[in-house]
């Protein structure tokens, strides 16, 4: 299989928060992909999706499928991480009270996405944060 495309996330949308992980979790599993790979892919992509809705003021998702392995980009505009190791401990989460409301905040997510990704990389400054991940299908 071969496909890419591109997803925008607009800061604070929270009802379409889970578009981009659906899309894709409905492509791989009409691709044939095993279920706990889909798995996987669809925690990392929710969480990282997530983050850039209730965290940055927006960005993009672009994936890129080919028969190994599933690459996802996320991009987004700032603030920012300050401190990225901080970041990835569980617990620690900087969520305002409207994200907590939707039940978002348990600061669990970056670290979700790093346990699920086989290559996890992170960048930030406070331009905004470049998230790089891959899953491999086997
Ligand atoms: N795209 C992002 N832009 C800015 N800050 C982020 C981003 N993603 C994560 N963070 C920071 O890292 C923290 C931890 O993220 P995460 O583990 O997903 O927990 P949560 O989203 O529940 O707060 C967030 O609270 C936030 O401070
Ligand atoms: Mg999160």
């Amino acid at each position: 299989m071969q496909a890419t495309g591109k997803f925008v996330i607009e800061s604070m949308d929270l009802d379409n928060a889970g578009n981009a992980s659906s899309t894709i979790k409905k492509m791989l599993t009409e691709a044939g992909v095993s279920k706990s790979i889909i798995k996987r892919v669809s925690i990392a992509i929710y969480e990282a999706e997530i983050n850039v809705v209730i965290h940055s003021y927006g960005g993009t998702c672009t994936y890129y499928i080919d028969d190994e392995k599933i690459r996802v980009v996320f991009e987004d505009t700032g603030p920012g991480i300050e401190d990225i190791e901080q970041a990835l401990e569980p617990g620690f989460s900087t969520a305002n009270n409207q994200a907590i409301t939707y039940g978002f905040g348990a600061g669990m997510g970056l670290m979700n996405i790093k346990n699920a990704s086989d290559e996890f990389d992170i960048t930030s400054s406070h331009l905004g944060t470049t998230l790089d991940i891959k899953i491999y299908f086997n």
